[in-house]
């Protein structure tokens, strides 16, 4: 467990406590890492501590990482960026599932209109830091972003978004990218889609461009089921997900490659600006505590937990972002205690 900066230190402890009221068998070994620590004694990851964690634990259980003290952001990327690159976690799942109609912006929404998941492709794309700087701090400054998809990279993901379908009774999966306009990878993505839809004739496919989808997710979302998509097309869409399911505080995730260490993340970073103050609404970490104990094998505890977080938003047990008036402490220990009983 690193609960990181920021917000990341009251919700996952928090969390932590729904956990284990759940009964789940699981035992947690907590590792300081984050801004604090950084500013301490220079530490981000220490030298061996991805190998240590795909050796010694099942899953990693992350809060958020950033802190305006550390304007580089070093920490985060090292920590963070480090997980999902280095031990190759390479399919970054956001289930968007809408509790209680009282969460959404959307005008007479119901729970039925809004049940998706998003397969964010999380190893490559254009988070890779690849591209330059010519010509740097003149007026003819030129500066290029590579974005970088590999065959390899594109297939497994792809095949993941269908394996989840199957596993999941999903009957859809969408590809969603812009190969109108860029149509070197687009390409490479389109090809690949069809090759592998092939071999799981029981699943619908479909295409959107990125923008057609951003439309879509507010005027018909009933009509999504899984997508898959790249690394950056991943990152903004599921921000506009979060919102359709009650913003930020609500929306979980999973960093996963099959059989190895995966890593789960609520999806909102640190929110410096309301730390410390007992706000930040733990659901959306609940949440991701109950994705990975499904993955873990502990569906019973998990369901709990799910079950929980569905009561609290339903008796209105919540924190003030979603219309409560409890602390984050208060609304954790609600939940907690609702799932011992
Ligand atoms: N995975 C991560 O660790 C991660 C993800 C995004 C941003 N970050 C980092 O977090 C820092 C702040 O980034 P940001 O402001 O763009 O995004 P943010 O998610 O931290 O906050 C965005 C907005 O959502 C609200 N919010 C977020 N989580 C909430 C919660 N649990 N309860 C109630 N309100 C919540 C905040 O008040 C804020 O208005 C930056 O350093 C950024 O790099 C980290």
């Amino acid at each position: 467990m690193v609960a990181g900066d920021g917000i990341g230190k009251e919700v996952i402890p928090n969390a932590l406590e729904a956990v284990r009221a759940s009964g789940a068998a699981v035992d947690f070994t907590m590792f300081d890492w984050g801004a604090d620590r950084y500013l301490l004694d220079g530490t981000t990851i220490p030298a061996d501590g991805f190998q240590m964690l795909a050796r010694d634990f099942d899953a990693i259980f992350v809060g958020a990482l950033g802190d305006p003290r550390v304007a580089t952001n070093i920490h985060a990327k090292e920590i963070l960026l480090g997980m999902r690159f280095k031990m190759d976690l390479y399919a970054n799942v956001r289930p968007v599932r809408l509790l209680d109609s009282s969460l959404c912006p959307l005008k007479n929404a119901v729970p039925e209109d809004v049940n998706f998941t998003v397969i964010r492709e999380n190893t490559e794309g254009v988070y890779m830091d690849m591209g330059g700087l010519f010509k740097s701090g003149t007026p003819d400054e030129l500066a290029t972003q590579e974005d970088i998809n590999t065959r390899k990279g594109v297939e497994r993901v792809i095949r993941f978004a269908f394996d989840y379908a199957r596993s999941h009774g999903r009957k859809k999966v969408m590809m969603s990218d812009k190969s109108n306009v860029m149509t070197y990878a687009g390409g490479l993505w389109q090809r690949v889609f069809k090759e592998v839809a092939k071999e799981y004739p029981e699943i619908q496919t479909q295409h959107m461009y990125v923008d057609a989808l951003c439309l879509q997710m507010v005027r018909e979302p009933r009509s999504l089921d899984v997508i898959v998509t790249n690394n950056m097309f991943g990152d903004i869409v599921t921000d506009l997900a979060a919102a359709l399911q009650g913003g930020l505080g609500m929306a979980a995730s999973g960093n996963i490659h099959p059989g190895r260490t995966s890593m789960f993340e609520p999806v909102h970073g640190s929110a410096p600006p309301i730390a410390g103050k007992n706000i930040a609404n733990p659901m959306g970490s609940i949440l991701t505590a109950a994705m990975m104990l499904a993955h873990l094998g502990e569906t019973i505890a998990s369901q709990k937990l799910e079950d929980a977080v569905l009561d609290a938003v339903r008796e209105k047990k919540t924190t003030v972002d979603v219309g409560g008036s409890l602390g984050t402490r208060e609304c954790a220990a609600w939940i907690a205690e609702r799932v011992a009983r």
